[in-house]
């Protein structure tokens, strides 16, 4: 079984089209001859084609921060997973807290969005994670594994074989308050148990489970070495190339 490192930048919204391209220009220098993990960027909808096109060649991947379900249709402001991947995008975040606490994503649509993104070949990154309050009345495992359950809700493990999940707990989202890596692995693990309960052992072993809130350059090689942490998803330091570049070379 191996697992190669997943290392994503969710740029929320920030930058242009004009200003990711500059990103990824001064990151693929600093990128360059890395090897044994994937690089990848969440960008704002308008700066996909743009990325997407300045990251070719570069081994980056560049994604989408949501997606809806439907094909196309009257669904005023909605962009369809085939506009995404047309646009040059090749995965896909769902679910993210900020989706589900202000815009009202929930773990029924996420599953809905799961489905559309597999059927369209995009990447899915699912992710999941408890508010501060839940884990002080110590309901964290039962608030994740509901969140999983429902978000992956549908899925069957002949179709899992691209998923990423991400655990995020709310309260380390941009405060500056990791988990540490120890709190992050004991919950990768009960997710990864989740996951086999959910979808067999072959899918438990080989999906990928990302850490994200607060990652930085000097934290992230302390999350990377716990064994069920296979990736990052990066908020503020995944903004500046060198902060980004310094983190996918975790190891290096
Ligand atoms: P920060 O890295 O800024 O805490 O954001 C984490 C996040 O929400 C990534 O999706």
């Amino acid at each position: 079984m191996s697992r190669t490192p997943f290392l994503a930048g969710n740029w929320k919204m920030y930058k242009t089209g004009a200003e990711a391209v500059s990103f990824i220009e001064a990151a693929k220098p600093l990128l360059a001859g890395v090897s044994g993990r994937q690089a990848a960027v969440a960008v704002p909808f308008t700066a996909i084609a743009e990325a997407a096109k300045a990251a070719q060649g570069s081994g980056v991947l560049i994604g989408a921060q949501n997606v809806y379900w439907e094909k196309e249709g009257a669904y005023t402001g909605e962009i369809s997973v085939g506009m995404l991947k047309a646009a040059g995008a090749s995965f896909v975040i769902l679910g993210h807290s900020e989706r589900r606490q202000f815009f009202g994503d929930t773990d029924e649509w996420v599953a809905r969005k799961l489905q559309a993104a597999l059927e369209g070949s995009l990447v899915p990154v699912v992710c999941v994670g408890e508010s501060l309050a839940q884990r002080e009345a110590n309901e964290t495992f039962a608030v994740l594994g509901a969140q999983l359950k429902g978000s992956l809700a549908g899925l069957t493990a002949d179709k899992a074989a691209t998923l990423v999940v991400a655990y995020e707990p709310v309260w380390a989202i941009g405060t500056g308050k990791t988990a540490t890596a120890a709190q992050a692995q004991e919950v990768h693990a009960f997710l990864r148990g989740e996951l086999r309960n959910l979808l067999g052992d072959k899918a438990a072993a080989e999906t990928r489970i990302l850490y994200g809130g607060s990652v930085k350059p000097d934290n992230v090689k302390s999350l990377m070495s716990e064994p069920d942490i296979d990736g990052a998803l990066v908020g503020g330091a995944a903004l500046k190339p060198d902060s980004f570049a310094q983190i996918v070379k975790f190891d290096v």
